[in-house]
């Protein structure tokens, strides 16, 4: 049985057969239909989601299963330690797939639980976004002939690119000020990647990085779940003044060809303009898209590794 906590364990095997079944089953997807029949996810989210819950649960639906959305604070693993809700969780459902704040509390379900876990998005991974970023390039131009120039801050989704791409030999440049270590996506095996990684170079000129990007990508700038927040007020303004050099905007991609990418939500007018979501480069809402495809080769694969299907 394999879980997905990040994709570190994962070899370029894995993730090319991943990939490879998520374009076959995006291509003909009735012949998957009854690939997860009588298999139930629990999807456990402790933070705020549309693309997360919406394609693992239409994922799950398509694929003959079904997918439980539960909520943790109205769930009881508000009153009862993970190590138990995890257990019973597992008795009943085939896999889990949780959106939490803290990695750690990811690593306490995997070691309760008796099926696979997924990471939906924690405070350092975004692994499923980072599937389904290298599908949607694949669909555009040759891995191994793509440049990726992330623009913004360095964040769980930049990590999981990260670690991706240096495991497939895909050409990464992040333009992005330095990740302060007190950053709550700080992870040190991410920056050890980062720094010794001949795929993946970092710079602060962005300017200059988007010259030779074949896809600029970017994400936002603050955290969704302190984007609202008034105590977070101060270290959100700071944060703007420092990022609106980075800003994805008409005059950076003045003249280049490149393809536009957002993981998504979007917050208009600060890491990209309303005018770059929709300009012609834009492929935002196909990446957007294979969310649900990427998660369905995904769970093509766990369920296979678990034993469960073949
Ligand atoms: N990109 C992403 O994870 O979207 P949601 O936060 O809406 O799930």
């Amino acid at each position: 049985m394999r879980h997905l906590p990040n994709l570190k364990s994962f070899n370029s095997k894995d993730i090319k057969v991943i990939l490879k079944k998520a374009a076959e089953i995006k291509e003909n997807p009735k012949a998957f239909s009854n690939v997860l029949k009588d298999q139930s996810m629990a999807m456990i989210f402790q933070k705020t989601s549309t693309r997360t819950r919406v394609s693992f649960e239409v994922a799950m639906t398509e694929l003959g299963g079904h997918g439980i959305y539960i909520d943790w604070s109205t769930s009881n693993f508000v009153l009862s330690g993970i190590e138990y809700e995890t257990e019973y969780l597992s008795r009943n459902v085939s896999s889990i797939m949780a959106r939490l704040l803290h990695h750690s509390d990811l690593e306490k379900i995997i070691s309760g639980s008796k099926v696979p876990v997924i990471n939906g998005c924690c405070e350092r991974y975004h692994p499923c976004q980072a599937l389904t970023d290298i599908m949607t390039i694949s669909e555009h131009r040759e891995l191994n002939e793509a440049h990726i120039v992330y623009v913004g801050v360095q964040n769980n989704v930049s990590n999981s690119l990260a670690i991706v791409c240096d495991k497939l030999g895909i050409r990464l440049t992040l333009a992005t000020p330095m990740l302060e270590q007190e950053e709550e996506s700080f992870e040190p095996q991410v920056q050890e990647i980062i720094k010794l990684s001949t795929y993946i170079t970092h710079t602060t000129d962005v300017k200059g990085a988007v010259q030779s990007a074949d896809f600029v990508y970017t994400d936002t700038w603050i955290d969704m779940q302190y984007f609202n927040d008034p105590t977070r007020a101060k270290e959100k303004n700071a944060r703007l003044d420092l990022m609106m050099p980075y800003q994805i905007n008409s005059t950076l991609l003045k003249g280049l060809s490149c393809k536009i990418m957002h993981d998504m939500p979007i917050h208009n007018g600060y890491e990209i303009t309303s005018e770059m979501v929709r300009d012609p480069r834009s492929i935002i809402f196909q990446q957007a898209e294979n969310r649900l495809h990427a998660q369905k080769g995904l769970l093509w694969w766990i369920y296979r590794e678990a034993g469960v299907t073949s």
